[in-house]
């Protein structure tokens, strides 16, 4: 089995202490200097008043001292062996011999948890790995069974990077991966500093740390960095910080430990500082009871004539012009999750698409399904979907639907009675950066000689379309459908489950029973309908 090496403890801390605080130093100055330049009016406050020598930033918002590190790494890797999830690629990273799959596998699990929680990732990535469990496996694969086998995770550019990357190591770098992080992180397309040092430490034992968002949380609730987690001083200073805590012996484990206390304990909302293995050593759990006693103190003291002293906790010596330091007070109710703070996110874009599931009757009796494919770059690259038209706000009702009828007949390569598509309802979806409303229509063709499809489209029976590469949206779409379906003659049983279905799934139907009959949403489709001409 393979195993990391021994290090050599005292020497490496010694050596690498002097060089990490040095950096530390300078890359906070640097970002101070690139400050100065910024015509900002905070900047020029920066420039005007705050001399290098008065801040120490390393002291307060990173380790000062070595026995700290070293107590810190014990009490986290103590509680990650008795606590850590058993997960496929875990598991594999510490039993599988062969350096090549080890990374290939590790890098697999790394860009589907890119985005994506641990407990959906596990499936995908025990299908791929048995599927493709090496690289070259996964290079001899079409780009098409890679978006199959990605279907419903999300963020499709993902899958199709790895199929390029796998290409590539075995077209070019003769079928080796990459193992170290710079070449991991140079060669491999899709792979950038955190995936590069997350697969150099869990699957090579790089000594390096990884900063994901969740260790940015955990080292900015430890080390009360209250500065936009995104700027660059804030993003230098925390690889620094976990490149000086990172286990010499143990990066892999140190790594995905940090991201476990993260993920479990140290949570966005709701953090379980009780059960954190490190809150010892955490500056905004140490404010809060802090700022708990002094309040309780406090009260207590009026109540008996008198104010007793408490002694003060650590803080930083550059507050107010410090680049770490946060911008607004802290607040107490808040505790530790004051910190991280991040730049107000830009709201999503609105859009509304038309679409329409257009179904015929195969040869078998079964049901079919028209599919178009979507360019193969973009949002949902590649993917299979029904034929689709972003809505144009300034068109009427009658207009959209024409328009879509347009669209539907190029697909076909033939006309059919623009009077026999139907309204069904509504599907949101949701993705990270667009708030999508999709306006779900249908049409039967009784006409089943629609063979002069245009490219990039095909007929898919129901199974083949569950099967098929197609997003989470289309899904979505398809049960709006069977449910508005069902709605015409369901039993109670039926009734309730699919009331239960439709909440889950976001969706408004026009249904006599759909649960979202009273939603003033639905008011507005029922206005929709009495001005659409069936
Ligand atoms: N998130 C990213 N990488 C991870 C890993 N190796 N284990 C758990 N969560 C993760």
């Amino acid at each position: 089995m393979w195993r990391e090496p021994k290090p050599q403890y005292n020497r490496f801390i010694k050596l690498h202490w002097a060089l990490l605080k040095r950096h530390i130093s300078e890359s906070i100055s640097d970002a101070r200097v690139k400050m100065t330049r910024n015509e900002n009016s905070k900047s020029k406050r920066l420039k005007t008043t705050v001399k290098q020598e008065d801040i120490s930033p390393t002291s307060y918002h990173s380790f000062s001292d070595a026995a700290e590190v070293i107590l810190l790494r014990s009490h986290l890797l103590n509680w990650y062996d008795k606590e850590k999830r058993e997960l496929p690629w875990r598991t594999l990273a510490m039993t599988e011999e062969d350096l090549n799959i080890r990374t290939y596998a590790v890098w697999v699990s790394e860009i589907m948890l890119q985005q994506t929680q641990v407990a959906t990732v596990i499936n995908y990535y025990n299908k791929w790995i048995k599927r493709w469990p090496t690289v070259q496996d996964l290079a001899a694969a079409t780009l098409e069974e890679v978006n199959q086998m990605w279907a419903g995770l999300g963020y499709y550019s993902r899958g199709k990077r790895l199929h390029e990357g796998a290409q590539k190591v075995v077209s070019e770098l003769k079928g080796q991966m990459p193992h170290t992080v710079e070449n991991l992180m140079k060669q491999l397309p899709g792979v950038g500093r955190y995936t590069a040092a997350a697969i150099g430490s869990i699957a090579l034992g790089q000594v390096t740390g990884a900063v994901d968002g969740n260790v940015i949380r955990v080292l900015c609730r430890l080390r009360a960095i209250g500065a936009d987690s995104t700027s660059p001083a804030v993003t230098e200073a925390l690889w620094n910080i976990v490149n000086l805590l990172v286990e010499p012996s143990r990066p892999g484990d140190f790594n995905q430990a940090m991201m476990e206390l993260g993920a479990r304990v140290c949570t966005p909302k709701a953090p379980l500082c009780s059960q954190c293995p490190i809150k010892s050593h955490c500056h905004s759990y140490q404010k809060f009871n802090h700022t708990q006693e002094q309040n309780t103190k406090k009260l207590v003291g009026k109540t008996r004539k008198r104010s007793p002293s408490v002694p003060d906790i650590e803080e930083c010596v550059g507050s107010g012009a410090c680049l770490l330091c946060p911008s607004e007070p802290w607040e107490n109710e808040l505790g530790v999750m004051n910190f991280p703070r991040k730049p107000v996110k830009k709201p999503p874009r609105v859009e509304r698409t038309l679409t329409c599931l257009v179904i015929r009757r195969g040869g078998d009796g079964q049901d079919q399904y028209l599919l178009t494919q979507r360019p193969n770059k973009g949002l949902l690259a590649g993917l299979w979907q029904f034929p689709s038209l972003l809505e144009v706000e300034s068109s009427d009702i009658e207009q959209k639907r024409a328009l879509l009828c347009n669209e539907i007949c190029r697909i076909l390569g033939t006309g059919f009675p623009e009077n026999h598509v139907h309204f069904v309802g509504e599907v949101v979806h949701i993705f990270s950066h667009i708030h999508q409303t999709y306006v779900v229509y249908s049409v039967h063709l009784n006409d089943q000689s629609c063979e002069n499809l245009s490219e990039n489209a095909q007929w898919l029976s129901r199974s083949a379309l569950m099967e098929a590469a197609v997003s989470t949206g289309v899904k979505k779409i398809l049960k709006l459908y069977d449910s508005v379906n069902s709605n015409k003659h369901p039993t109670t049983n039926e009734t309730k489950k699919k009331k239960t279905n439709d909440l889950k799934n976001n969706v408004i139907s026009r249904g006599k029973n759909s649960a979202a009959k009273n939603d003033s949403k639905q008011l507005s489709l029922m206005s929709f309908f009495k001005n659409t001409k069936k």
